[in-house]
């Protein structure tokens, strides 16, 4: 392991216990991920991409070079978590996307479902803004969300039930620009 990751793995005092994905693993299945999408949508269709900051910058910012079809994108800003590991409960929006979502497919890009707070929160406002379509993309879904009222159509790995961090992923804003995903 190259010195600069083994001094981000002390970061704060926290360590990492183990590598979950690795970067050749992690750029393979978003590639997959990408070409599904493109298949998934008619060539001449409105797509737009809208990620949920920050979690899931590098993700998304990756996953679109893999859309191989005309795409507008934007971002929403939804904070469930305070600084610790143990949701909240509470989503507070802090920016909202300023285009229009009607008439438009939608494709939700996440970068973990754990609880499902996040997107039960947020799917039935996006939806009363008149989409053609809304399906979410996650890069890692724990499984434990009781009750997800609409399932990602597209889950890049199932994840385990550790707090993973990297790769877009944090710990009280820490490890997001580690190139792999790790549990601490
Ligand atoms: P949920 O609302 O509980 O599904 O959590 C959604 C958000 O919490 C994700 O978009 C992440 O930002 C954050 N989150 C949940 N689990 C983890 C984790 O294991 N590591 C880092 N962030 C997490
Ligand atoms: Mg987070």
């Amino acid at each position: 392991m190259p010195e600069s990751v083994t001094t981000l793995q002390r970061t704060g005092g926290r360590e990492i216990s183990r590598i979950v994905y690795n970067e050749d693993t992690i750029a393979a299945r978003v590639a997959e991920m990408g070409h599904e999408i493109s298949e998934a949508y008619a060539q001449n269709e409105p797509l737009l991409v809208l990620g949920l900051l920050k979690g899931s910058f590098i993700f998304m910012s990756d996953l679109v070079r893999h859309i191989h079809r005309p795409l507008h994108l934007d971002f929403i800003v939804a904070s469930s978590y305070g600084s610790g590991t143990v949701t909240s409960g509470d989503v507070n929006l802090l920016y909202d996307p300023s285009i229009s979502l009607e008439s438009k497919h939608i494709v939700l890009v996440e970068d973990i479902v754990d609880s499902g707070t996040t997107l039960s929160r947020l799917v039935p406002m996006l939806e009363r803004r008149g989409p053609l379509s809304l399906e979410i993309c996650t890069l890692l879904h724990k499984h434990i969300a009781a009750n997800l009222i609409l399932e990602p159509r597209w889950v890049g790995f199932d994840a385990p039930h550790e707090f993973l961090i990297g790769y877009g992923l944090d710990h009280s804003e820490d490890f997001r620009n580690l190139p792999f995903i790790g549990s601490l």
